[in-house]
């Protein structure tokens, strides 16, 4: 397994391109479902759970075409299993959104129940319970979820909570069930909209995606359709934090800052500054870093998967903040890891108290979820001396070359052999 070395202490300047998100094109690999012929996406980050949706997708009996710059076509037209084995599901909990395309066209899916992991319970009750309002038969056996239905028909979907992938999963079975769907609270995610940009392109017919009340008339087939995936806004907002926590000057090529307006406020208040030159969007980190509060909500709130990097540069705050994870029950396993390198951070319940240090100081330590990574990486790149990171196949799951985009910035970075 690979470990990432940072010797950290300097400013990073530079210029950095962004990846297509990681949480938009798994929902749009898995709609290619949908329909038979050849999709064509191109902005496809080169990841671990990109890597992870192709083997689930070819085991349902997808093919694939690799093309130059990040593009794959992909063609569902000879599926012939309906099942997201244990195997996959556990590595990935996105597998989950086969489950809509697959019951929406073939009548049937069984999919491993994703069980909780390192941020919380994670239920997908949610999900299950739309699909039986759309006249699914939902059946728990073995650890799997069974779902069974002739043809699915439109039904009014209230969640309880915003989800994410659950709005994903459902706005997909609706295209092709009888009649029309309304969801509401639904997800008004960056993410669930280009899903539904990509349906649409394929002739979906959906209204009012990023807004509460999302309403789609289902139709009896859609068609395959070329789609170029979105910027990952969190991707982009990390590299913010890089020139914050570091007192760098980073450049996002042609990225102008969209989807990420509540993240800018709140790294504004902390001392960052902004300036856009026609597409380029540079941020420029503060001599010193202020203590800024905040409170996750779903979009467009402070993101979740921004927590543990915001953390990381109040580590450093000049007072105290207040940070609050109203989303996920368990989304603080970096705190611990933070404090070994120094950090002071108190956690009660879903709040941590992070009173801001003078220095943070290079430690070994482990990864444990994709964010939380990120979050030591931050905070390795600004700490003196040295900090390993262990078990980063974590930040392979979601960020693309990030050592590779950090070295040009001016980072002492490497990967290592965990046995070197
Ligand atoms: N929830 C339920 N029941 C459900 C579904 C969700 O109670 O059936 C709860 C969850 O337990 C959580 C809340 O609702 O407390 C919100 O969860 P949501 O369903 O929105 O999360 P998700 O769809 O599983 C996606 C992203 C996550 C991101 C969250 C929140 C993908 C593939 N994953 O997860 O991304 O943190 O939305 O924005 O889109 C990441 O990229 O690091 C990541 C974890």
């Amino acid at each position: 397994m690979d470990k990432i070395r940072i010797k950290g202490g300097i400013p990073l300047k530079g210029k950095v391109v962004l990846s297509g998100a990681k949480n938009a094109a798994l929902p749009i690999m898995s709609a290619a479902l949908l329909t038979d012929g050849w999709s064509t996406l191109s902005n496809l980050p080169t990841l671990r759970d990109i890597q992870t949706e192709k083997k689930l997708l070819s085991f349902l009996g997808a093919s694939f075409e690799e093309k130059p710059e990040a593009t794959l076509r992909i063609n569902s037209s000879k599926i012939d299993r309906f099942e997201a084995p244990y195997d996959l599901v556990k590595t990935m909990r996105a597998s989950i959104l086969v489950l809509g395309p697959l019951v929406a066209r073939f009548g049937r899916a069984k999919v491993s129940l994703p069980g909780g992991c390192a941020i919380g319970a994670r239920p997908i009750n949610l999900h299950l319970s739309g699909l039986e309002l759309m006249g699914a038969r939902i059946d728990l056996k073995h650890g799997y979820v069974e779902a069974k239905a002739k043809k699915l028909k439109g039904a009014e979907i209230v969640f309880d909570i915003p989800t994410h992938t659950g709005t994903e999963n459902l706005m997909m079975a609706a295209c092709l069930a009888k009649g029309k769907t309304i969801i509401g609270n639904a997800a008004k995610e960056p993410e669930v909209v280009d899903l539904a940009n990509f349906l649409t392109a394929m002739g979906a017919n959906i209204e009012g995606a990023g807004t509460d009340i999302i309403t789609i008339q289902g139709v009896a087939h859609l068609h395959p359709a070329d789609y170029r995936i979105m910027p990952d806004r969190i991707e982009a907002a990390t590299y913010m934090v890089a020139a914050g926590i570091t007192g760098g000057e980073i450049t996002l090529d042609g990225y102008d800052g969209s989807c990420l307006e509540t993240v800018v406020v709140k790294l504004r208040e902390a001392g960052l500054e902004f300036s856009q030159k026609k597409k380029d969007l540079t941020v420029h980190g503060p001599r010193k870093i202020k203590s800024v509060s905040l409170t996750t909500q779903p979009y467009p709130g402070f993101p979740t998967d921004m927590q543990a990097q915001f953390m990381a540069l109040m580590s450093l705050g000049q007072e105290t903040s207040v940070i609050k994870e109203t989303i996920f029950e368990n989304r603080f396993m970096h705190v611990s890891e933070l404090r070994r390198m120094g950090a002071n951070i108190q956690v009660s319940g879903n709040q941590a108290v992070v009173k801001g240090v003078s220095r943070l100081l290079g430690a070994p330590v482990m990864a444990t979820d994709l964010r939380a990574s990120a979050s030591l990486v931050l905070a390795g790149l600004a700490a003196d001396g040295i900090t390993e990171i262990s078990r980063v196949y974590h930040l392979d799951r979601g960020y693309e070359g990030l050592e590779k985009k950090l070295l040009p910035l001016g980072a002492r970075i490497e990967r290592i052999k965990e046995s070197a």
